[in-house]
């Protein structure tokens, strides 16, 4: 089990006491907790090389620290499309102005984890690598890119890393324990994506109207005898199936039965089509190879020019399904085909409930993604599984994943301030029930909004309750497309920009979650605008101060 390897890695380092005594920084940059996990775990191998390894959030190390350092290994994800994590970007800030220091005497190594389904592809650590160059420090080894399937590739890599920071360091090489030190699965079903735990779907209801134009639902699942616990703030795994109709049509298209063998895979095409494969949003690699074979001239246009945007546009809305039928007359060959097709996912959504007050279920609030393109209808892979092929009692492969930087804050009377509009309330629905729960005394604000107040007002019941009740000591709500112009969190944020400024003053947390890429930001730049405003401030001073608020980890997101 994990705890043995881990115990038997902790006495090889207690023998290396004496010798242990050059630190190497493991600095890693983490959004959900996957690379401080590895940082970790490279902690134990150091240990065992006879280094003092010294573990740190990038975000935490203050540059003249960290101009001083001679041996850093750095573990960084990249979130969204090619940002630092949030506790990587105040480092990035200070080690990418003209001003930071040179870093001649410095050792480094970078390990990079990402998603290749998202542009900018392990960019958080391709930046760092780079710049870490510019600055003069010396590279030990070549970084490594790893995808979402990231565990042996990184693990492979740290084993080989460590011995060579050891002799740089003059560590005395010891034998890398390496096959002892191997993670193995937990124990635990449920504690990890190798490893999930198979729980029944209690609920599946639709929170928002007939007429809206999304369909949110909220869905229960049964942890009864799981032996799992989780945190309000952390994420649900899920496995998803594919859907089967879509999986038809692709035999369909290939001409075979669900049952052909695969050469080299033990299932049959049609369960690797259900189970194992992405089959939804082409790969690069799928796209490159249907390119080469299509003769579909826009295509191979693009593919030549290499125009990234372009690619994206010509790629908007399309399946595998329809790259296979830009030239229907061709002969796949299926063992090709699978060979070009990403292992399938899983998919994290935030929790919805409090385990202090659901300890036996875990909530979800989940938008079913469906639209209609080039005369077929759509879905998203995770959310249609849920909404539509899970039928109540079934038992979906689920897991919990910790978020552990997105927490209530430990003071109890700490006020905080939640900006989630959308599916983004999900972690403050946790958020509120778990100070419920625990009786807390802080005040809470939440900002809150959707299209259309009478179709999109999701968990109303529950939050003009605690609005009513004083639990919600404030309830800011935003409907967008209620009235001529638009209205969104960010401008209710400003009318009440005097007060937020003055909950900030008093302490408060401040909480974002949902969209990344246009809400995350406005909302960002408008505590930024309320800062200046009402501290009186410039621009400067009030970047300084938000600044300030993320060390604190006063303010921190959960965004997608
Ligand atoms: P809209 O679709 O009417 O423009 C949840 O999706 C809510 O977020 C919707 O009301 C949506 O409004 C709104 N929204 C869209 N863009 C936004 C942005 N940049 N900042 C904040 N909210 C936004």
């Amino acid at each position: 089990s994990r705890l043995l390897v881990l115990e038997s890695a902790n006495t090889a380092a207690g023998a290396q006491a004496a010798t242990a005594s050059v630190p190497l920084h493991i600095l890693f940059g983490s959004q959900t907790g996957n690379a401080e996990a590895l940082a970790q775990h490279a902690a134990t191998l150091a240990r065992a090389q006879g280094m003092a390894p010294v573990v740190q959030a990038l975000g935490e190390v203050d540059l003249g620290v960290f101009a001083a350092m001679r041996h850093v290994l750095v573990i960084s994800s990249t979130y969204g499309e090619g940002e630092m994590p949030d506790n990587a970007q105040l480092f990035w800030d200070a080690i990418s102005a003209s001003t930071a220091p040179r870093v001649e005497h410095m050792h480094f190594a970078v390990l990079a984890i990402g998603d290749t389904g998202y542009d900018g592809f392990c960019q958080a650590g391709k930046l760092i690598d780079m710049r870490l160059e510019q600055l003069g420090a010396k590279r030990l080894c070549e970084r490594v890119d790893c995808d979402v399937e990231y565990e042996t590739q990184a693990q492979t890599w740290i084993e080989a890393a460590m011995p060579q920071f050891a002799r740089t360091a003059g560590a005395g090489a010891i034998a890398a324990p390496a096959a002892s030190a191997t993670p193995t699965t937990p124990a635990i079903p449920g504690t990890g994506r190798k490893n999930p735990y198979a729980s029944t779907l209690l609920s599946n209801h639709k929170l928002s109207g007939a007429a809206s134009a999304k369909d949110i639902r909220h869905f229960e699942f049964d942890l009864e005898g799981s032996g799992l616990h989780y945190e309000a703030g952390d994420a649900l795994g899920i496995v998803p199936v594919n859907d089967p109709a879509l999986v038809q049509l692709l035999l369909e298209r290939l001409n075979v039965d669900y049952d052909s063998p695969v050469p080299g895979h033990e299932s049959s095409l049609g369960d690797l089509l259900t189970h194992q494969l992405e089959i939804s949003a082409p790969s690069r690699k799928l796209v490159d190879w249907i390119g080469q074979g299509s003769q579909h001239e826009e295509l191979q246009y693009i593919l030549e020019h290499d125009d990234k945007d372009a690619l994206d546009a010509w790629l908007w809305g399309k399946d595998i399904l329809d790259l296979l039928m830009l030239n229907p007359a061709q002969t796949i060959g299926i063992q090709e085909l699978v060979a070009q097709l990403r292992p399938l996912q899983h998919r994290a959504y935030s929790i919805s409930s409090s385990g202090k007050a659901y300890p036996n279920q875990v909530h979800l609030t989940i938008a079913a993604v469906r639209y209609q393109h080039a005369g077929r209808q759509r879905g998203g892979v995770c959310s249609t599984y849920l909404a539509d092929r899970v039928g109540r009692g079934e038992k979906p492969a689920i897991f919990i994943s910790p978020n552990k930087a997105f927490r209530v804050p430990q003071n109890t009377d700490a006020p905080i301030i939640m900006v989630g509009p959308g599916t983004g309330i999900a972690p403050f629905r946790a958020f509120l029930q778990e100070r419920q729960t625990t009786g807390a005394k802080g005040k809470n604000w939440l900002f809150f909004g959707d299209q259309h107040r009478a179709n999109d007002y999701i968990y109303e019941n529950e939050l003009s309750q605690w609005h009513q009740d004083g639990h919600l000591s404030r309830l800011e709500l935003a409907f967008s497309r209620d009235q001529g112009e638009k209205v969104y969190v960010q401008n209710r944020m400003r009318e009440h920009g005097a007060e937020l400024f003055a909950w900030l003053q008093e302490g408060a947390h401040f909480y974002v979650c949902g969209d990344a890429t246009r809400m995350a930001k406005d909302v960002d730049d408008m505590l930024h605008t309320i800062v200046a405003e009402h501290g009186g401030t410039s621009h400067e001073k009030a970047a300084d101060y938000v600044n300030q608020l993320k060390k604190d980890k006063r303010y921190l997101r959960d965004v997608y």
